[in-house]
């Protein structure tokens, strides 16, 4: 039985075959609608969520499977003292598959010693969001056709921006890629990705503190929110949330064929304007979170077409 927790817990050709399935199933969705047919797939979200949660339960909708789950730790019993482990001992019972997501570090991995089934980390507090990056990945794969070889700048929340930091760990294995962290100084990545994925890998990686001196330079550049629910202090949130707006200005200084990209939600880090750019992958990003979420049900499941 396999979980995904870390990027990372997936190898390089792993993510290939996903990107490989999320692809097919793009080509010939109605090979696919009924592989999961009476597999159960539970939600189990104890922080708010749009996208990651609806995509999921969309994704087993569309396979033919069915979706149990809660949206808030408010509607679960958590609110009456139950255990992250108790409750996914229990939920283990009644499905075959776990997303989870979690306001502490380390809760999904947690989860994983005591469940039955397979767990994904659909987010844990600062530190992963694996299933927003095989989303990043397939984003890219089909924005650009290819997954290496590209300058990427990473904008914003770099210090408790979950995507950023998986994100990073999974394209760091890959080819000829070289980032560029844009933040200010409250916000850079913490040390150990430093450390631990660009020195000790030998990748080439800057940081800088404004847009405007790379613009220029990027293939990709993927815009973070400054997130509210991360800060200790009020005021350090209202001081830094709209140092960097990407707008229609800013994106003359850029290539012809940047592909923006952004987790979402945004608030105001990409200005409206910029929406009907055709470099603007957003919303596309979002629906290929359903098809990478599809491949990799089936690949947890070990379900074939
Ligand atoms: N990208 C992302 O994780 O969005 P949600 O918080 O809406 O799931």
């Amino acid at each position: 039985m396999k979980h995904l927790i870390d990027p990372t817990d997936l190898s390089v050709a792993e993510i290939d075959e996903i990107m490989e399935l999320a692809l097919d199933i793009i080509d010939h969705k109605d090979k696919y609608n009924e592989v999961c047919k009476h597999k159960k797939l539970a939600t189990l979200f104890f922080e708010p969520s749009t996208r990651t949660r609806l995509s999921f339960e969309a994704a087993m909708m569309e396979l033919g499977g069915n979706v149990l789950g809660f949206s808030s730790a408010d509607s679960s019993s958590a609110t009456k003292g139950e255990s992250v482990g108790d409750t996914v001992r229990v939920v283990s019972c009644y499905a075959d598959i776990i997303a989870m997501r979690h306001p502490k570090e380390g809760a999904p991995h947690f989860a994983s010693f005591v469940s039955d089934v397979p767990i994904i980390n659909a987010g844990d507090g600062g530190h992963n969001h694996p299933t927003q990056t095989l989303t990043d990945l397939l984003t890219i794969r089909r924005e650009k056709g290819r997954l290496n070889n590209f300058t990427i700048g990473l904008c914003g929340d770099l210090k408790f921006g979950r995507t950023v930091h998986s994100l990073i760990k999974a394209l760091a294995r890959y080819e000829g890629i070289k980032f560029v962290l844009i933040s200010p100084k409250e916000l850079r990545v913490p040390d150990y990705i430093i450390t631990e994925v660009f020195e000790k890998n030998n990748i080439e990686y800057k940081e800088v503190s404004t847009m405007e001196e790379v613009m220029g330079e990027l293939d990709i550049i993927y815009m973070t929110r400054v997130q509210k629910e991360r800060f200790f202090n009020e005021a350090d949130y209202v001081r830094l949330k709209d140092t960097y707006i990407l707008d229609r200005a800013k994106l003359k200084l850029a290539k012809e064929d940047l592909s923006i990209l952004h987790p979402l939600p945004r608030v105001n880090e990409i200005a409206v304007e910029v929406d009907d750019d055709p470099r603007a992958c957003y919303f596309r990003q979002a629906l290929n979170g359903k098809y990478v979420r599809m491949a990799l049900i089936m690949t947890l499941l070990g379900v074939k077409a």
